[in-house]
């Protein structure tokens, strides 16, 4: 089924299975399968446009945290296409199976300000198609005006955990990374790496699958295409700061398991189109 809003859409399948997207940026706010949800959504995030959401799957792009040098200098952590009202271009596909909407955003969504802070001209198309054990996300971003463009792109996928005590993240050993807690770089040497303090780390040219396992047990796989890169992402105690964030422990029941391409700069040419995607199975 298909049922657009004036706000946002909502798509389910016959076998009961269901995702909720807000067009204020795009986000994915609710993902439900077996009647238990798999997306983590704080309790106190802004679901009224007045800022990102915070949960859910908020959509980084052009430029992932926050530039001090170069042409996203100017805007805002994460970009702005979290930040934006997209367009709903339709549902795409339907079937007893699977269901897929389109949204689309160009400079024509953006505010003069944002226009101004990054004055290229492109055209993403997002979309997000579900399916019975799994939840596809994909980016479309094509180089639309005369000047070259260099972008990050990421999915900022908040995954709902039943504790973050017995999580082990898999898939990462052999990487190198970035720690932005300890502001330091290593090769991941953990095969079952447990969460358990404040985690923010870059893990750039992920070879495979990444698992996110409760005691043990599988309980997501991450799948990548052409994004090369994993974020993972827990506050911690430090999400008692964040004034979007509840309820305040809140952080025992999430993971954020990013995948995007941040690690370097994607530029795209003139009437270039590049394309990614990520597929999280249950
Ligand atoms: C993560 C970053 O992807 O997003 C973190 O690696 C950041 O450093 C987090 O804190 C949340 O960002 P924001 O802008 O949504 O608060």
């Amino acid at each position: 089924g298909f049922i657009s809003e004036s706000d946002r859409v909502k798509l389910s399948l016959p076998t009961g299975e269901s995702v909720e997207i807000l067009l204020h940026g795009a986000t994915v706010i609710s993902w439900v399968v077996g009647g238990q949800e798999k997306l983590f959504l704080s309790e106190k995030a802004a679901l009224d446009r007045s800022k990102p959401v915070r949960g859910g799957i908020p959509l980084v792009f052009p430029v992932f945290g926050k530039s001090t040098e170069g042409p996203t200098a100017a805007l805002p952590q994460h970009g702005f296409a979290r930040l934006c009202k997209w367009e709903l271009l339709g549902r795409t596909s339907e079937t007893d199976t699977s269901i897929q909407v389109d949204f689309g955003l160009g400079p024509e969504n953006l505010s003069a300000d944002l226009r101004e802070q990054w004055p290229y001209v492109f055209g993403l198309i997002y979309s997000v198609n579900l399916s019975k054990s799994s939840l596809e996300t994909k980016m479309l971003v094509r180089n639309e005006g005369s000047k070259t463009f260099d972008f990050n792109v990421l999915f900022h996928t908040y995954l709902r955990v039943p504790d973050v005590n017995n999580l082990t993240i898999e898939g990462l050993k052999g990487t190198s990374y970035k720690c932005k807690v300890t502001k330091s770089e290593a090769v991941e040497e953990a095969a079952e790496l447990p969460v358990d303090s404040e985690v923010d780390r870059v893990y750039a040219n992920v070879p495979g699958t990444v698992q996110v396992k409760n005691g043990g047990e599988a309980i997501f796989k991450v799948d990548r295409t052409n994004l090369e890169d994993v974020v993972v992402w827990n506050p911690w105690k430090g999400a008692s700061k964040m004034a979007d964030f509840g309820p305040e422990d809140g952080y025992k029941n999430m993971i954020c398991i990013e995948a995007g391409a941040v690690s370097k700069w994607h530029t795209l040419e003139p009437e270039s189109v590049w394309e990614g995607s990520t597929i999280i199975n249950l």
